[in-house]
């Protein structure tokens, strides 16, 4: 990877993301493409605002940029997709079909994220394995599926490079997610910080994968910079840095903030999410086939998220 173009760049991930490609790979050689303007104090000096589904626009800017890779980031997250499941299927499925297209007809190299959202009821809970069942009862599921699926196709029918990981849910502090069921455990280290007190929509005892930024981050760009021939699923890779239930954020908060309290007022709509995803998925294919090796559990996490949101 050395010449880099994110979509979604100013969401949860690309806020990160795109500093650290920065970093190692240069300002000159990474563009930050978002449906907003560019945002003020934006880090990289190439930014266009688009909309990944107006494919001629995003072919133009692919073309005239030449990056080696797209890291495609644009999608609406669970909660709002209950919402409005047709505006997430045009950005989660048709925006990434054009991202492949692209792919395919410049030859460049795709990441796109999947998520444990790709998995429901039926798939296993605890130790999910890389491949089992996938039959998930949200729009966003469905879409990630469908998402995983087409990958697979264009590697296998095209030769497009395309890589992936399902990611667990995230935690930063730069940008805030923008409505997934995992928010919670965002949201909560600013309660801890404001009021001393959060009250979860997650019930305690549902357990999610999860995973801070920084691990989330070198995640992308070490199956970016991975040996190809020693890959062998095309579609997405389980990834998690950690297992937990709001009881257990509310107990490692209290390491740090000994007052901290937390009660509960579950939403329905993301406790049935949350309910029909794994608890903790199985990770050793990551592992195995390019050294997924995360760094942070719940407490460093929480130190870190602490001491970077009291700054
Ligand atoms: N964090 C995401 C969500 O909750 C899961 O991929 O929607």
């Amino acid at each position: 990877m050395k010449r880099i173009l994110v979509t979604g760049a100013t969401g949860q991930i690309g806020t990160d993301l795109v500093e650290k490609l920065i970093e190692v790979y240069g300002d000159d050689n990474v563009l930050s493409c978002s449906r907003r303007e560019r945002p003020e104090n934006w880090v990289g000096k190439h930014y266009e605002s688009l909309d990944v589904t107006d494919a001629k626009r995003f072919f133009e800017i692919t073309k005239s940029f030449a990056p080696d890779t797209i890291l495609h980031l644009a999608a609406v997250l669970s909660a709002v997709g209950e919402d409005n499941p047709q505006l997430l299927w045009d950005i989660n499925v048709n925006g990434l079909y054009n991202s492949l297209e692209i792919a395919r007809e410049l030859d460049l190299a795709l990441f796109v994220p999947s998520s444990i959202g790709a998995f429901g009821p039926s798939t296993p809970k605890v130790g999910t394995p890389q491949t089992t069942i996938q039959r998930p009862t949200t729009a966003y599921g469905v879409s990630k599926v469908a998402g995983e699926l087409l990958c697979d196709y264009y590697y296998k029918r095209f030769g497009v490079d395309t890589r992936g990981v399902r990611f667990p849910g995230l935690i930063s502090y730069k940008a805030l997610p923008g409505g997934g069921t995992t928010d919670y455990a965002v949201h909560i280290y600013y309660d801890a910080l404001k009021k001393g007190s959060y009250t979860s929509f997650i019930g305690e005892g549902t357990y999610m994968d999860m995973m801070y930024m920084p691990d989330a981050v070198d995640c992308i760009i070490d199956l970016m910079e991975a040996d190809p021939s020693k890959l062998i699923d095309r579609n997405a890779f389980n990834v998690s840095g950690m297992s937990f239930d709001p009881s257990d954020m509310e107990k490692s908060i209290q390491k740090f903030i000994p007052g901290f309290s937390l009660d509960y007022d579950v939403d329905p709509v993301r406790q049935a999410i949350a309910d029909s995803w794994p608890d903790k998925m199985d990770v050793s294919a990551a592992r195995e086939q390019w050294g997924f090796d995360p760094k942070y559990d719940l407490d460093a996490m929480t130190k870190d998220m602490l001491e970077k949101l009291a700054e």
